[in-house]
């Protein structure tokens, strides 16, 4: 089921710090940031030649990220995502195997235009992971 790593997203306080601490410390490629007020953050994403790592940045009051940040509040990394070929098919094994999906239990639409699912925390080695259909 599990295909590639698609991305590590690190919640960041402070977007342009977090930037420059990639480029200037490790010479990363990263993009101009995005606001996606319908995801609650801001994202840069940093650009590796086998992955992405995503920079989340709070948006709005009630950002998904917010309570993460009050727990961790140097930044650290909120979640990692796997790409899967069937993301209704994965979500049924998943289920079927007693793993929690959160929110409706339905694929949303992602930050990258693509259906993805989050499972809980607690039943993947206290990380939160996401599902995303490629
Ligand atoms: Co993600």
């Amino acid at each position: 089921m599990i295909g590639r790593l698609n991305h590590v997203a690190i919640a960041v306080r402070d977007l342009n710090a977090a930037v420059a601490t990639y480029k200037n410390a490790l010479g990363a490629k990263v993009t101009d940031p995005t606001p996606q007020p319908e995801h609650g953050v801001t994202v840069v994403f940093v650009e590796l030649p086998n992955t992405k790592i995503e920079f989340l940045e709070p948006l709005g009051e009630n950002s998904p990220i917010a309570k993460f940040l009050e727990r961790n509040p140097d930044g650290g990394i909120h979640h990692v995502c796997y790409e899967v070929d069937d993301i209704l098919a994965a979500r049924d094994q998943l289920k079927a195997q007693g793993a929690r999906v959160l929110g409706d239990g339905n694929p949303k639409i992602g930050a990258h235009g693509k259906p993805v699912l989050f499972l809980h925390p607690k039943d993947f080695l206290g990380t939160l992971t996401e599902l995303e259909q490629v």
